[in-house]
């Protein structure tokens, strides 16, 4: 049985003292979840400026850090890199790797997707490896042909052990943003393909561990339809989780889920 992970991705937005007014509002609006951390993991992935101090704020809780990015070396002479080890000893537990803005702005290749994801887990970090089609790629039918070339291309090198630590984001990159989202139906169709592609490459225990997120779009009102398909497991939020409140109340469906009748209402 695979826990629910809800991952809020912050991007370039917050300051430390905005980050540290955000752990400082949730805590309490989870106060009256008993026991939350049973039925789900939280992950908050701030600004690496933010990672230390906001690590001290959530220290006695079971809510964990995540940054957004890593370099692959371990240290050296590479201004400006933040390697994954530094990460870690700032406070992170988790990092996103491959995100389709770093692809895209940052000219990031499924071949550095890989290293990146190689050093996440040599630095004990549990990497986030995004994936997902454009609006042209999907327009032409290649979502399953470009997901599985990039799962393939950013995993093939990893052994069982180290893919159990792994998560796995379906991000279309036409719904980053833009209030867009595919059908359960479709989200659920990628995910069974991407837990195809871990059997492939890590066997049948790693295919029933591995967690695969949906991201794009999610919010209050469709989050739950995505957890409703089989190989869903959590989701991957930007936009919708920048407010304490929101990302609460969707932790609180997450719980609580068998007392909210309708799915994606
Ligand atoms: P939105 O939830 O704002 O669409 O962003 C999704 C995302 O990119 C999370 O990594």
């Amino acid at each position: 049985m695979r826990r629910p992970l809800l991952t809020a991705n912050w991007k370039m937005y917050k300051t430390v003292p905005e980050s540290l007014a955000y752990g400082h509002e949730l805590l309490p609006l989870l106060g009256d979840l008993i026991g939350w951390e049973e039925s789900l993991d939280l992950v908050i992935c701030p600004t690496d400026l933010a990672l230390w101090p906001l690590g001290e704020e959530l220290a006695s809780t079971p809510i964990r850090l995540g940054a957004q990015n890593l370099d692959p070396g371990i240290q050296g002479a590479l201004t400006g890199g933040t390697s994954g080890f530094l990460l870690h000893e700032a406070g992170a537990r988790f990092v996103i790797v491959g995100h389709s803005e770093r692809r895209k702005f940052f000219g990031e290749t499924d071949v550095i997707v890989r290293e990146k994801t190689e050093a996440a887990l040599v630095a004990g970090l549990g990497p986030i490896v995004c994936v997902g089609e454009s609006a042209e790629e999907r327009s032409r039918g290649e979502t399953l042909d470009v997901v599985h070339r990039q799962v393939q291309e950013a995993l093939k090198t990893l052994q069982t052990p180290q893919m159990m630590a792994v998560t796995v984001a379906y991000e279309p990159v036409w719904a980053i943003g833009t209030g867009m989202v595919p059908s359960p139906e479709e989200a659920q169709r990628v995910a069974e393909a991407i837990r195809q592609d871990i059997d492939e490459l890590a066997g049948t225990e790693a295919r029933d561990q591995v967690r695969i997120l949906y991201g794009g779009s999610v919010n209050e009102a469709n989050l739950q339809s995505f957890l409703d398909t089989p190989d869903v497991d959590g989701a991957l939020i930007g936009g919708a989780a920048l407010k304490a409140v929101n990302f609460a109340n969707m932790a609180r469906r997450v719980v609580n889920r068998d007392s909210f009748p309708e799915s994606g209402q």
